[in-house]
């Protein structure tokens, strides 16, 4: 834990606290990756509103309040990542529900909770699983997560990620059925590419979700290309990109190699470890400090 102490603490904390005084000053100050070690509650109440063009994140799921020993405190963080989110800004909340029985359904109530607080349920995009060993004897096998898009008012960015077309070029096509059911034809061009469907697939596991074995070492990674499908769609090169529970960086690590500026947070000292040593080893540039 050494890269913890590393002095940086005071002088990265007044940093975070500038930004937002200009533009440019957010491009200046977020050119580094920067891993924060506290209470993103705590941490985001210092900050001041309207700062972040996007947030990619996955909590601890259904508010374990023993989850390592620390809190969870949904409804602050919630108000808080409201407050932080420029307007137009997103909020990407990838959450599951605990099968015990039956579902929690807390996805859906934090969902309802982000829309009374001022949120835009945007859309709420499926992140299905290629390969999942959750099996249950009688149901369905569980094979998705919810992507909550959160919008504070109307989005500012969409760039839409694209898929190919099955047939494409120009053919006869039909239009203007009328009521006597006669199909009249037209030479129209189909186009090579379409936008994709909100159901993003992801594999999971070595290889799948990361290639980077140190990430294994935190027990909830989520899918390296989920975070940059992301960070694509809703950002552009210089925005800042943030996680408030960043785990072991995914979402740093796309941003950054996307050229986005990025924050994360992290509760507990060993995750943000793990996120620096995986950062480096992508030859990331990452600051390191205490809240
Ligand atoms: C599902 S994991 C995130 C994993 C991450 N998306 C990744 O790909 O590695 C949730 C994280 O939230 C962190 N956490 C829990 N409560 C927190 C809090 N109040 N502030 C900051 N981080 C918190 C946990 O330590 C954990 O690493």
């Amino acid at each position: 834990m050494q890269q913890l102490d590393m002095g940086l603490a005071q002088e990265s904390k007044e940093k975070i606290a500038d930004t937002a005084s200009s533009a440019e000053s957010k491009l200046i100050e977020f050119r580094t990756g920067r891993l924060i070690v506290g209470n993103c509650v705590d941490v985001m109440r210092s900050w001041k509103d309207d700062l972040i063009q996007l947030t990619v994140t996955s909590p601890p799921y259904d508010s374990l309040r023993d989850y390592k020993g620390y809190e969870f405190p949904f409804e602050e963080i919630a108000q808080e990542l409201y407050r932080v989110t420029a307007k137009g800004g997103i909020v990407v909340w990838v959450v599951g529900d605990r099968i015990n029985g039956g579902r929690s359904l807390t996805s859906f109530r934090q969902a309802i909770y982000f829309q009374e607080l001022g949120f835009s349920a945007h859309d709420v995009m499926i992140y299905q699983k290629k390969n999942t060993p959750f099996t249950r004897s009688n149901a369905y096998t569980n094979a998705y997560e919810m992507m909550f898009v959160l919008s504070k008012g109307k989005p500012t960015t969409f760039n839409p990620l694209k898929v190919p077309t099955q047939r494409h070029g120009f053919e006869m096509l039909t239009h203007n059925k009328l009521p006597d059911g006669i199909n009249k034809k037209k030479l129209g061009e189909l186009k090579k590419e379409k936008t994709r469907t909100n159901i993003w697939s992801y594999a999971v596991g070595l290889g799948g979700t990361t290639s980077d074995r140190i990430a294994f070492q935190h027990p909830a990674v989520f899918p390296e290309k989920l975070a940059e499908d992301h960070v694509l769609s809703w950002s552009n090169p210089g925005d800042i990109v943030f996680d408030p529970m960043c785990g072991s960086g995914t979402t740093g690590k796309m941003a950054l190699l996307r050229d986005r500026e990025f924050v994360g947070i992290d509760i507990s000292p060993e995750y943000i470890e793990i996120a620096r040593q995986r950062l480096t080893q992508s030859g990331l540039s990452v600051e390191i400090m205490n809240a």
